[in-house]
């Protein structure tokens, strides 16, 4: 049995500063997940002793997503890959290219490198690629707005930086995407040239990585404001837990790879909105690929109205927004102005503050609630995880997380 996958992201498109791109669904149609198919990969280290000489790349602002760097293939060349706890495949382009989005790095040529090969047929994670008719392992990611991903699955050498300062550690055989067609618009800039899956999917970095070598994985997002763009993605020995953190545990939800909370109730300003239960069949995806957070109708009319409500007493003036890109409420800034409405979602067991800074955004004279609604998904975005240290602890199967200055994340 098998099912295809499905997930959205919303991306802020960084030409046009500030806005937002349309909603991405990324059904990955053809891009298959087994039930239950887990997977034990046996050393994909290049070292004789398990993989924890830990990585820790850099997690760098690009404008509402944040990137991490990558050298791929014998000799290396660089690449930067949209850091996406929300998917699962690793893809760069490659050449030859039918069809790419601008990228400032080369097209990964795998002619030119010595260690890529095609997914060879009996590799452990080929039944998450559909066979061509000539034989090749191929995959076509493809997204409601339009967009789509194809090319050949293949294995080849990454390299990130090391925990050890100015080291780098080399993971040999990683089944990674080489995109030779992508249609429709991309937000890269220029400066991605693909995307690295970081969720629960044995596909993933992460799963690949297994268990051992990523027990857990952590990173803190410096705000959009923050001087520091760039921090560190840590993993397994590296991370380090503090007692205050708030703890909650991933759920399952169908055939879904994305880590999932559950979401109890949400407050606006200290004040419980009592959603029904049910209000978040499928709970809360941490989806640190989407630039904002959404949340289902359900939830989203109710924080909406409370928002306006409160804001509404301050005789502020409203402004008109682009929906599908600023998203509902929009106020003149108004010089002085402190009493912002703050948010609170209460997970089981544990609560996430999100203070304006993490609610509204700045755009030109205006500031607008940064939340989108959706028909059925709600999932957690960048800009409500800045300044929050997050620890995913995929062993142990529960998200722990607390307020931090991600400024101070250094090497
Ligand atoms: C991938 O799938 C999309 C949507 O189904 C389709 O439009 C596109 O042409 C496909 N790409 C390739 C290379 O087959
Ligand atoms: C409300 O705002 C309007 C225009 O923005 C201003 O003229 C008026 O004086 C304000 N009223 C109060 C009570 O602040």
């Amino acid at each position: 049995m098998q099912q295809s996958e499905r997930k959205m992201a919303k991306i802020f498109h960084p030409l046009l500063l500030f806005l937002l791109i349309n909603a991405l669904h990324r059904c990955q149609s053809q891009l298959v997940e087994p039930n239950g198919f887990r997977l034990k990969l046996n050393r994909i280290n290049s070292h004789d002793h398990p993989f924890p000489d830990t990585i820790r790349p850099a997690v760098t602002r690009s404008y509402y997503l944040f990137t991490i760097d990558a050298t791929i293939g014998t000799p290396s060349s660089i690449k930067t890959f949209i850091f996406d706890t929300g998917s699962s495949l690793i893809w760069t382009q490659c050449k030859p290219c039918v069809r790419c989005f601008k990228q400032d790095y080369p097209l990964f040529d795998p002619k030119q490198s010595s260690s890529y090969q095609k997914l060879p047929p009996n590799h452990a994670l080929k039944s998450f690629f559909k066979r061509s008719s000539s034989g090749d392992f191929v995959f076509n990611m493809s997204y409601e707005s339009g967009q789509s991903a194809s090319g050949f699955a293949a294995v080849e050498s990454l390299s990130f930086a090391g925990s050890k300062r100015g080291s780098r550690e080399s993971i040999k055989g990683v089944v990674f995407g080489c995109t030779n067609n992508y249609q429709g618009q991309f937000t890269g800039n220029g400066l991605v040239t693909g995307i690295m899956g970081m969720n629960r999917s044995p596909l993933s970095l992460v799963g690949q990585m297994g268990a051992k070598a990523a027990p857990r994985f952590s990173y803190c997002l410096p705000t959009l404001k923050s001087a520091i763009k760039s921090t560190f993605l840590r993993f397994g020995s590296d991370v380090s837990v503090k007692w205050s953190f708030q703890k909650t545990r991933f759920i399952s939800s169908g055939f879904s790879s994305d880590y999932r909370v559950k979401l109890v109730d949400i407050s606006v300003v200290g004040r419980r909105l009592n959603l029904p239960r049910g209000t978040f069949p499928k709970g809360c995806i941490l989806d640190v690929g989407s630039a904002a957070s959404t949340l289902e109708m359900g939830a989203y009319t109710p924080v909406l109205n409370a928002v306006k409500q409160h804001l509404d007493r301050f005789n502020l003036t409203r402004a008109i927004s682009d929906p599908r890109t600023e998203g509902d409420l929009c106020y003149r800034l108004k010089p002085g102005f402190k009493n912002y409405a703050t948010m609170t979602l209460h997970f089981e067991g544990a609560k996430l503050e999100v203070g304006a800074d993490n609610l509204f955004r700045v755009i030109g004279d205006r500031f607008c609630l940064a939340l989108f609604g959706s028909k059925h998904l709600t999932l957690l975005g960048a800009y409500q995880q800045q300044n929050v240290r997050l620890v995913y602890d995929v062993a142990n199967r529960k998200l722990l997380f607390g307020k931090e200055d991600c400024s101070k994340d250094k090497a």
